[in-house]
C-alpha cells in the first residue's frame, strides 16, 4: 500500500516519461526524486551513439544534485510504455544507475518501481563498489 506522497511521486515519475527521448529505442521511462529540495524529475535520453544514452533515474538524480540537493529520500521510476503482463525485469532499473544511487542515496533510501512495488536501495544493490582514495594513496 503506497503512501500519498509516493502515489505523487509516482505520477510526476509518469508525467516525465513524456519528455522521453527514445527514437531509438521507443522505451520511454521517467524518474522523480524527492530530497530537501523537493522533487527533480527525468526522463531517458538516447543517441545515435548507443553508449551515450543516459537512464532517466541518473538524469533525475543528476539533476536533483546539480541543484544543490543532499538529501536525496526517494526515487521513482516508471517504464510508462511496458504491458500490465511483461515481466517486472522490464519495469526495474538497471545496474549503472543502481550503481549512482548508491552514490547519492542512503542504503535505507526508498526506491519506488512502477507495477512492481517499493525496494531500499540496499535491496537492489547489497554491495555497491566504493572507493576509499586514501588507501590507494597510502594515507
Ligand atoms: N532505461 C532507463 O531509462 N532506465 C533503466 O533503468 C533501464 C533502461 C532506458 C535506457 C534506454 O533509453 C531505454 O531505456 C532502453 O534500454
Amino acid at each position: 500500500m503506497l503512501t500519498r506522497d509516493e502515489e505523487y511521486l509516482l505520477l510526476k515519475a509518469r508525467e516525465a516519461a513524456a519528455n522521453a527521448y527514445c527514437p531509438y529505442s521507443h522505451f520511454a521511462v521517467g524518474a522523480a526524486c524527492e530530497s530537501e529540495i523537493g522533487i527533480v524529475t527525468g526522463c531517458n535520453v538516447e543517441n545515435a551513439s548507443f553508449g551515450l544514452t543516459v537512464c532517466a533515474e541518473r538524469v533525475a538524480l543528476f539533476g536533483a544534485r546539480s541543484r544543490g540537493a543532499s538529501h536525496i529520500k526517494r526515487l521513482a521510476v516508471s517504464c510508462v510504455n511496458v504491458s500490465s503482463e511483461a515481466p517486472a525485469a522490464e519495469r526495474m532499473c538497471c545496474g549503472a544507475c543502481r550503481q549512482v544511487m548508491a552514490e547519492l542515496m542512503q542504503p535505507d533510501a526508498v526506491v519506488l518501481v512502477d507495477g512492481v512495488g517499493t525496494f531500499t536501495l540496499a535491496d537492489l544493490l547489497p554491495t555497491p563498489f566504493a572507493l576509499k582514495l586514501g588507501e590507494l594513496n597510502g594515507e
